[in-house]
């Protein structure tokens, strides 16, 4: 007896899946997972009546707590990947790991997703699955499937596939962002209509606040009201959403090199990533700024790969970490025409002192406005004397000192 865990979402790819597993490589059963990551509960619903007519027994795994503290590792790490937030690659470790302790409590042989052979989820699924000592299926690639092939074998087999909003879009949706591509989408030049949206209004004229809590970086509550990440993400999505906040239309470089049209929702992420950003203007030092912003940057890219585990990723997390310690106060983030920006910014941290800065004070920590005549002398000391000694150098060979004299040639002929 042979059994196979596979990664199960009630879609076209994954009902195909199915049958496939038992037909075509011969697994004894299949054990079905959908790994709940702040999906609609309609999808759930989808998912379960789904694998009922097909007989399958499926398991609702909830990760949607630890998906938002990855969320909000992200959010520490100002993590945006060609400005979208990562809401898909971030939780594809989430439910891959979730898929493997089901396969071993269960006993299974072997592990399966439906992803095609174009995409990024099956590299993200692959890395954590290959750590085991499992077998990893890929039907949908291995057997070289298009849309269209899965449709009419679906339709023969009479599987159950419930086409979603007529399967028109591919959409992707959890706590952190809601994707949706494909159909006339695949088309750059295809200007999206507003109906692609759910989370987001089309913004209008209207503008709001919301203030937002930081703990050693991390978001802890809205309005001054304590929220768990999850509830937290949620309350802002609503509310930001409402603002028509977070929405990225965007050609998006794969890792496999192939290049997408993508359109993107996600208004918690904005909201949060701008209040952090905002934060770490006013309690981080010039440096600590400057090459956390390479860091972030490391972190992003890791993030998009499926690799959060990756020691490379840790060692960016000590920098991070030590960072944040600072990262305590409020922010208060403004919702103007679907943008956002940081309004007011409050922390015992702020590096910032008002006192310094203004032209009211004559001491500032024993220094006097008179000290920096000195530093106004030496500014740009060594630029001079490299100046000086190039004027010098060149100064009876006037040919080199024009260089790149075209004009002078013509002259001299
Ligand atoms: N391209 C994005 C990523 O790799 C998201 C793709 C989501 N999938 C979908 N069917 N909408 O992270």
């Amino acid at each position: 007896m042979t059994s196979v865990a596979l990664a199960f979402s009630g879609g076209l790819d994954t009902t195909v899946c199915v049958s496939l597993l038992k037909e075509e490589y011969g697994y004894d059963d299949v054990v079905g997972v959908t790994v709940d990551v702040g999906q609609p509960e309609s999808e759930f619903e989808e998912a379960k009546a789904t694998a009922e007519a097909h007989g399958l027994d499926i398991h609702v795994v909830d990760a949607k707590d630890e998906f938002a503290d990855l969320c909000f590792d992200s959010v520490r790490a100002n993590a945006t990947y060609q400005g979208y937030p990562l809401g898909t690659a971030l939780a594809r470790p989430v439910i891959a790991n979730a898929i493997l302790d089901v396969a071993k409590e269960e006993g299974c042989d072997a592990l399966a997703h439906g992803c095609t052979g174009k995409g990024n989820d099956q590299l993200r699924f692959e890395v954590i699955w290959r750590a085991s000592d499992l077998d990893v299926v890929a039907p949908v690639r291995e057997m070289g499937l298009t849309r269209e092939w899965e449709k009419q074998y679906a339709e023969e087999k009479g599987l159950p596939v419930q086409a979603g909003n007529d399967g028109v879009w591919s959409i992707d949706t959890n706590l952190w962002s809601r994707s949706i591509e494909g159909g006339q989408l695949e088309d750059p030049s295809y200007i999206p209509p507003e109906d692609i949206y759910e989370w987001t209004e089309t913004p209008q004229g209207e503008t709001g606040t919301v203030e937002i809590a930081f703990e050693n970086g991390y978001p802890v509550a809205v309005d001054g009201e304590e929220m768990e990440p999850a509830d937290l993400i949620e309350h802002l999505n609503e509310v930001a959403g409402a603002y028509g906040v977070g929405r990225t239309d965007m050609m998006e470089d794969r890792m496999l090199g192939l290049k997408v049209r993508e359109n993107y929702e996600h208004p918690a992420a904005t909201t949060l990533l701008t209040a952090h950003e905002g934060l770490e203007q006013l309690v981080l030092t010039k440096e600590e700024r400057d090459f956390k912003e390479q860091i972030d940057q490391q972190w992003a890219n890791k993030g998009y790969q499926g690799l959060v585990d990756a020691p490379f990723v840790k060692a960016l997390e000590g920098f991070i970490d030590e960072t944040q310690t600072r990262v305590t106060g409020t922010v208060t983030v403004k919702f103007d025409g679907g943008r956002t920006r940081p309004v007011a910014r409050e922390s015992d941290y702020a590096v910032y002192s008002e006192e310094a800065a203004s032209f009211n004070t004559k001491t500032v920590g024993g220094i006097t406005q008179e000290d920096a005549t000195g530093v106004a002398k030496y500014h740009g000391f060594q630029s001079r004397l490299a100046n000086a000694a190039v004027a010098k150098a060149t100064k009876d060979k006037p040919e080199l000192a024009t260089d790149g004299g075209d004009e002078k040639a013509e002259t001299d002929e």
